[in-house]
């Protein structure tokens, strides 16, 4: 939530800062505002909406250029989106500017101490506290430890940048709980909310972790404890380039990333399904991790958003395949349930982003009652892949539509090679049903492919219910969860139209009562073992005169009776039907939103990571 950039360096600093925190605005975009030192002192600009208003402000009236500025898109927290609220914010005197990213939780009683000092400030945020703190400590001591020294004042998380009207070639940042990297270039640094700020310019990265300080100048970082104690860390090599972050003809990021998945679901499996010698490994620590889980283990899933229903995924399949038994959370919920945690319990984390708070905070949680910790993540070097004892990651790319798509699809994938992983070791499943499933995981990317040829269809069928405002989503078994994502990924997108995904056994017991005539149900109906009670839903639907979309595996020419509408997908094994599902779900939802003259990269009120809780 929220974006942050900060640069030092030799480049016109406005286009710079401006054009890699267009690269950040999937994290929020309720405001957006710049810092420049120049010739004038600090120069600020904000403006109200999405940072392309900042940029056309810029463009009838240039600020102007120097060589050091940060700036910042807004995900409200404290404060409406006003040009007051935005950020950066300054000081008395505006000889220092800051941009926040996370909430200070002691706000209101840091603030009414430093009005009592005299302080004036311009705006209900909790970040104009940073700026009038450091002022306050900067008037003894020299800036570095003032702002050193504030930051032990706040309580909360912060990701947060300084910029000072008497440090021409430094910035300041540090981070506590929100994500803060940096990034090194030639003669030229970056301080970004995340990686995709910096390809094009840099993928030499240095991740920071808690209550570290970071002295930027064009020359590197320098880095700092909250106390001062010089820290070494060298920069690392991410494998992102540049266009995964760009649309490269694409109307949009979510169709993009829709059509990625063959080839992010490649990256998941590659080097550890060896499709030759039907063998599945792991890299060396978590392949320990995995093989010193003691026989009585218990998992426990906790994710928020679309990881979430890839989390009751897993639970089907490790159920299923490992017998280990799986509860999943919603990680907001399991912080505050009082979960039974020990030695033998794993705590697995599944996270594209791995900062969503709640998600952070369980883990934490989970470690200080004594649990282990797994995630399956997709930002390297993220808060949860460094909080974790054993780590899988998905290997994606960036993923920058506010709505997950193919970090879902990756993360149900790890979740397979786990699954199978455990099963063989526990020689749980009979060796020709773990062959079949195996054989089906490596095939997975060409089935996924082939689903893609579903689009025309799938756009059609958009087309005809793109006026309903209200839709149900119904699956059984590994596709109730398809249901559940299905009816998410619409609503996320399309804020014109309220979606309900449903169990479908469990209709009769309320949402029934609303279908009537038209009423658009969408069923996740593919070859299964669940597969004949999902045509007695469908026809409870029917009888009601509901409509029935329904998605269905090939070769199945029953179904056609029972569909208003079809689409149809590759057969597979029950086992991975949501991943295929999840196709025409994701391309449904998009074309609705199309078709309703949505935001899709963007929608109203959402962030892609949601680092406050
Ligand atoms: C937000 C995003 C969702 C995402 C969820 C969890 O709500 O909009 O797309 O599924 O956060 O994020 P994470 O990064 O932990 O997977």
């Amino acid at each position: 939530m929220c974006g942050i950039v900060g640069y030092v360096g030799k480049a016109p600093v406005v286009e710079t800062v401006l054009e890699a925190l267009r690269r950040l605005e999937y994290r929020g975009y309720d405001s957006a505002g710049i810092a420049v030192l120049n010739g004038r002192g600090i120069e600020v600009r904000k403006r109200v909406g999405k940072i392309e208003a900042l940029v056309e402000s810029i463009r009838r009236q240039p600020i102007r250029d120097g060589h050091i500025a940060v700036c910042h898109s807004r995900w409200a927290t404290h404060g409406e989106p006003t040009e007051a609220n935005a950020h950066p914010h300054t000081d008395c005197k505006q000889t220092l500017a800051v941009v926040h990213n996370g909430i200070v939780e002691n706000y209101a009683e840091l603030k009414s101490q430093l009005l009592a000092k005299g302080h004036r400030f311009r705006s209900q945020t909790d970040t104009e506290v940073i700026a009038h703190l450091v002022e306050e400590y900067a008037k003894r001591e020299p800036l570095d430890c003032a702002f050193r020294h504030a930051l032990k004042e706040l309580r909360g998380s912060y990701a947060v940048c300084l910029l000072s009207k008497h440090e021409p070639h430094r910035l300041f940042g540090a981070k506590n709980s929100s994500p803060l990297i940096v990034g090194v270039g030639k003669r030229e640094a970056f301080f970004a909310s995340d990686v995709p700020a910096i390809l094009g310019r840099t993928r030499r990265v240095v991740y920071l972790n808690d209550h570290e300080v970071v002295e930027l100048s064009a020359s590197g970082p320098r880095l700092t404890t909250l106390d001062g104690k010089r820290l070494h860390r060298k920069a690392t090599t991410v494998a992102w380039d540049v266009a995964a972050a760009r649309k490269e003809g694409y109307p949009h990021f979510m169709l993009k990333e829709i059509h990625e998945q063959p080839a992010t679901i490649e990256q998941t499996l590659f080097n550890r399904l060896d499709a030759g010698k039907r063998r599945l490994t792991f890299d060396r620590r978590t392949k320990q991790f995995l093989d010193r889980l003691s026989p009585n283990e218990k998992f426990i899933v906790i994710a928020c958003g679309t990881a979430y229903h890839a989390g009751l995924v897993g639970e089907y399949m490790l159920e299923e395949c490992t017998r280990i038994p799986v509860d999943v959370d919603l990680a907001s919920e399991f912080r505050y349930r009082g979960a039974q945690l020990g030695r033998d319990t794993t705590v697995i984390a599944i996270t594209q982003s791995g900062e969503t708070a709640d998600t952070l905070a369980s883990i934490q949680m989970a470690k200080a009652h004594g649990a282990k910790t797994l995630a399956i993540c997709n930002v390297m070097g993220s808060s949860i892949a460094r909080a974790v004892d054993a780590m899988l990651y998905t290997h994606a790319g960036p993923e920058i539509a506010v709505a997950s798509t193919k970090a879902y699809t990756s993360q149900i994938t790890a979740l397979a090679l786990l699954t199978l992983y455990l099963a063989k070791r526990r020689a749980c499943l009979p060796p020709a049903q773990w062959r079949r499933l195996f054989d089906g995981l490596a095939k997975l990317p060409e089935a996924v492919q082939r689903a893609l040829e579903t689009e025309r269809a799938v756009k059609a069928v958009a087309g005809e219910y793109a006026r309903a405002r209200n839709f149900y989503y119904l699956g059984r078994r590994y596709n109730y969860p398809s249901a559940l994502e299905g009816a998410l990924k619409l609503k996320e997108i399309c804020p014109v139209i309220h979606a309900e995904g449903y169990a479908a056994g469990e209709m009769k017991h309320g949402p029934i009562s609303l279908i009537r005539k038209g009423w658009p149900v969408m069923f996740v109906a593919p070859h299964s073992s669940v597969y004949e009670k999902v045509i007695s839903n469908i026809e409870e639907v029917r009888a009601r005169k509901g409509a029935c979309i329904v998605i269905a595996s090939e070769g199945d020419p029953a179904i056609k009776r029972h569909a208003d509408s079809l689409i149809t997908i590759p057969r597979t094994e029950e086992f991975f039907s949501p991943v295929v599902a999840a196709i025409p779900l994701q391309l449904f939802a998009y074309y609705v939103a199309d078709a309703n003259g949505c935001d899709i990269d963007q929608p109203p009120n959402l962030a892609k990571s949601v680092t406050v809780e």
